[in-house]
């Protein structure tokens, strides 16, 4: 059993990504930090930059998830966060009834099933931490309110995406309830309009960093800290 606290973070295979900045950030928070994506190359790389340990996992995959959770229990004993970043299927330009039903089952295995898959696997090593901190990053295009990028306004469409960010917002909130009473806790998380990708700064997407901050706000709650919310930049926002 490691005295120093364990984190994974799914979905970090790119440099200019979310999850490899909130990696960095957790480990030079003191964590010990796991990675996880599908692109070993890459990610194997990048862990190294920063001290984490690389691991190939696919999110959508039920035996990948069971044996990687073995293979942590096994080594390390325990787990003191989850972060659920991994996530694609940006269907830009898309409408609901364009949408490939294909499409749809493929986008809601990995930005919904992936998260639960993996919280299924996780929580038994998350009790053991004592404070175990679940964090799913979703996102405001799955949110009734968000005025830019909300479920009635975005001005990309975006329905299978957003679709399966309120999906996550919803289990989040079951979960909460399911675990009220045990020490972990769970969150959804919006990083914000996040340029990790060439050219949407320019269309007002702030800093990787900023993004990643509001994500590690969510790992680093203090035992009275809130679960079962929707957050960004560690106030509640609006569903
Ligand atoms: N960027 C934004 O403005 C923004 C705003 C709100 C919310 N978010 C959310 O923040 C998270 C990260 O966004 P990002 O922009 O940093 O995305 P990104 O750079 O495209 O990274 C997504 C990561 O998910 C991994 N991934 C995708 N499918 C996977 C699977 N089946 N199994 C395992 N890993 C998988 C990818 O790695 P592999 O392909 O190597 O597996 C990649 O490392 C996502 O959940 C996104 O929805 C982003």
């Amino acid at each position: 059993m490691i005295e120093e606290k364990l984190a994974i973070v799914t979905g970090a295979s790119r440099e200019t990504g979310l999850g490899f900045e909130t990696a960095k950030q957790l480990t030079e928070l003191g964590y010990r930090v796991i990675v996880t994506a599908r692109n070993v190359d890459s990610l194997a790389a990048l862990a190294d930059q920063i001290g984490a340990i690389a691991r190939p996992l696919d999110i959508t995959d039920d035996k990948s998830v069971q044996q990687f959770a073995q293979e942590v229990e096994q080594q390390f004993g325990k787990l003191d966060a989850l972060v659920n970043n991994a996530g694609a299927y940006f269907d830009a330009g898309q409408q609901p009834l364009s949408a490939e039903m294909d499409f749809v089952k493929d986008a809601f295995d990995a930005n919904l099933l992936g998260a639960w898959r993996m919280i299924k696997a996780f929580v038994p090593l998350l009790e053991k931490s004592g404070h175990g901190r679940i964090v799913n990053v979703s996102s405001g295009a799955g949110s009734f309110t968000d005025p830019v990028f909300g479920l009635p306004h975005h001005p990309n469409g975006v329905p299978v995406y957003a679709l399966t960010k309120l999906a996550l917002n919803g289990l989040t909130v079951k979960l909460a309830k399911q675990l009220e009473g045990s020490t972990i806790k769970i969150n959804a998380v919006c990083p914000g309009f996040v340029a990790t990708y060439p050219g949407t700064a320019e269309w007002g997407a702030r800093p990787v960093q900023e993004g990643a901050k509001s994500i590690v706000w969510g790992v680093t709650l203090p035992d009275d800290g809130p679960s079962g919310g929707f957050f960004r930049d560690g106030q509640p926002i609006a569903w």
